[in-house]
């Protein structure tokens, strides 16, 4: 399986800041918001990354991650030249995932939670073994700013509806999505909404409708941001800031993910960090190779 990060798009809902740089690159809290949606694929062991970005932002997310061998990764890019939905950014990706089943992550979702990464393995192994897609519902206020989904008794989904008018649940599908290699074939077929998108929740409806869509809820124990407007950016930002001060740890350092994975080594740790040597994050990278932080 591969992973395919959406991290195109225009992000007029963070104007005028994002008329000059892209959203994923502004930084929630300590980091680029880009390195939370990758540091989720990373914890579930997914090493080849494609990122769909606009072709003006290619440079800097290029000098940032590169090919991904620093972190002991592949990393290739697609490019998304109009922001027609996030069933058509997916579509830009196809040619480099080659026939494999994707993880799908919205470049502007932050994930946090004990437990997640072996949520998400087991979605996974049951696309990988299965096929079919996985998606997953979020408890929330504000349903109408989402895709929402509904579920029976059974937790079988029974309707999804893209930022519905009259909410039928309060269950936002958060922007992280399991398909099997077929999704590509799906997501062509879609038609634009009335927004003019091909949205991701009419790919998700045709693998409901043939009965081979599977979701799961992340409880309260969860937390979870959609980074694209000022207020959940603002929030998020905050939310990294509580915890990470709090208990000494970082969320979402794409380096000490590659390094707890054994995907880089000492050396290479080192490397990483030395540049950064006067700044907490680099204190931050140096000091994992002193304590023992393993048992957390
Ligand atoms: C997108 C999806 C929506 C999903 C949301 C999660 O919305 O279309 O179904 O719930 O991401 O972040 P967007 O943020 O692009 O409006």
């Amino acid at each position: 399986m591969k992973a395919v990060i959406l991290a195109g798009g225009s992000g007029t809902r963070l104007y005028p800041t994002t008329g000059v740089i892209n959203k994923h690159l502004l930084p929630i809290y300590n980091k680029p918001m880009i390195y939370y949606s990758l540091s989720v694929v990373m914890l579930i062991g997914i090493r080849e990354v494609v990122l769909v970005v606009n072709p003006k932002d290619l440079d800097s997310f290029y000098k940032l991650l590169g090919n991904g061998s620093r972190i002991g990764m592949s990393i290739d890019y697609s490019l998304q030249s109009e922001p027609l939905g996030l069933a058509d950014a997916l579509l830009s990706a196809e040619h480099l995932v080659r026939e494999d089943s994707v993880c799908l992550v919205l470049g502007d979702n932050i994930f946090f939670g004990h437990g997640l990464p072996d949520i998400l393995k087991e979605a996974k192994a049951g696309v990988e073994a299965k096929g079919g897609a996985y998606v997953f519902g979020y408890y929330v206020n504000d349903p109408s700013r989402y895709g929402i989904i509904e579920l029976d008794s059974e937790g079988r989904v029974v309707s999804l509806e893209e930022k519905p008018k009259n909410p039928k649940s309060n269950f936002a599908c958060v922007g992280l999505y399991f398909y099997d290699e077929g999704v590509f074939d799906i997501a062509r077929e879609v038609k634009p909404s009335k927004r003019g998108e091909k949205e991701i929740t009419s790919v998700n409806e045709v693998y409901m409708r043939e009965g081979k869509l599977r979701a799961r809820i992340l409880g309260r124990g969860f937390a979870w941001f959609d980074a694209g407007t000022h207020d959940s950016f603002l929030e998020a930002g905050e939310f990294v800031a509580t915890v990470e001060k709090k208990t000494g740890l970082m969320i979402g350092c794409i380096e000490e993910i590659a390094y707890r994975n054994g995907w880089i080594g000492k050396e290479e740790l080192i490397k990483l960090a030395e540049p950064l040597a006067k700044t907490d994050y680099g204190r931050y990278l140096m000091s994992l190779l002193e304590e023992d932080k393993d048992a957390l």
